[in-house]
């Protein structure tokens, strides 16, 4: 089999592919700036350090490899950053992407896997989202995702390239073995920030809006393990390689749990009741819940989730932060 280039493979979701890529004995060069991806996070496979966005660098490595198929994670995904910073996110996300699709088209790629997310529904109306739901982004993110989507799209209408976008709902947890994780400086993810307060590595946890109309009154979410994500890929790898055709597919379970029953979950799970929790006005932009359908995922790429638990998603993301707890009020 012919490498694969795995863009972005040091990064959270990336490394978690990148591992099982090489646990099934795939060739893998990775491409990442290590902007926020780590060295050590790349497990098997080669590490070349550089910009999607560098033209001569991604036509040089496609050719060199012989690379026929593309994994695409490299990208910002800090929903309110792309508020404040849009072209951040329109220049990292999108323009590099039509760079990387223009020098996949070049040499020939014939298989593209992107990596996309729920942002591009915006806040659908009931709160669950197949793949016919209409794109609505409420964030430059999404609108950089969803731009990229049509892209690829056009791209594949025009040329011999096929390819699978998975739209990821809430990516959470870690390599159940703890060898990798999520070590995104910043992190504004619920499960992420939530692990790290019961750490000791924030002095507070705050719960954006209580008055949702929702059972609790917080917002819901699908959680899903990064390992049942990464497998997800797998599968459209298989499913283009025996010329499969083009898909947009979601990833989730299919249900949700809101922000009081992950702190919960992790209260449970800790064994410790989570100190400086406070209620907080509403964060803008926030859908009341967000569930995905993931119908499709089962039925075409025949995808079975493994860790559909909401406990060992928590279990997993704690391990890693404890591994490395500098305790700001030990
Ligand atoms: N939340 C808190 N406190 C925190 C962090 C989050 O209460 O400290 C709440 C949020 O308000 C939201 C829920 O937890 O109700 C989940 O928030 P996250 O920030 O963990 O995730 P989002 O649902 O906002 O974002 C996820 C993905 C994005 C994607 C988006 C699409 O991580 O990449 O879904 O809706 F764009």
């Amino acid at each position: 089999m012919n490498p694969i280039l795995v863009t972005g493979g040091a990064g959270y979701i990336g490394s978690h592919v990148v591992a099982q890529l090489s646990e099934r004995g795939e060739r893998v060069i990775v491409l990442d700036n290590l902007s926020t991806g780590f060295r050590e996070a790349v497990l098997g496979g080669e590490l070349i350090v550089g910009d999607t966005g560098d033209r001569d660098l991604v036509v040089r490595i496609l050719a060199d490899h012989a690379i026929d198929t593309v994994m695409h994670f490299a990208a910002h995904t800090v929903v309110p950053e792309s508020v404040s910073d849009p072209l951040k996110y329109y220049g990292n996300n999108t323009c590099a992407t039509r760079n990387l699709l223009a020098c996949c088209a070049a040499t020939g790629v014939r298989h593209f896997v992107f990596s996309s997310t729920a942002a591009v529904y915006g806040m659908p109306a009931s709160g669950i989202a197949d793949e016919d739901t209409p794109t609505a982004p409420i964030n430059p993110y999404g609108s950089s995702k969803l731009m990229s989507e049509t892209m690829l799209r056009d791209v594949s209408a025009a040329s011999a390239l096929r390819h699978v976008i998975l739209r990821y709902f809430n990516v959470a947890g870690c390599d159940p073995g703890g060898r990798i994780g999520q070590s995104t400086p910043n992190a504004t993810l619920l499960i992420k920030v939530a692990c790290e307060h019961a750490v000791g590595k924030r002095a507070q946890l705050s719960i954006f809006g209580t008055d949702y109309d929702t059972p609790d009154g917080t917002c819901i979410r699908d959680y899903i393990h990064v390992d049942d994500l990464a497998a997800a890929h797998l599968a459209a790898l298989d499913h283009l390689r025996i010329d499969g055709r083009s898909l947009t597919l979601n990833c989730g379970y299919g249900h949700g749990y809101s922000v009081r029953e992950v702190i919960h979950a992790i209260e449970h799970v800790s064994g410790q009741r989570l100190a400086n929790v406070v209620e907080v006005p509403r964060r803008a932009g926030d859908p009341p819940a967000l569930v995905a359908c993931s119908d499709r995922l089962k039925a075409i790429l025949g995808w079975q989730p493994r860790y559909d638990d909401l406990e060992f998603i928590v279990r997993t993301a704690l391990a890693w932060e404890q591994r490395s707890a500098p305790r700001v009020n030990a």
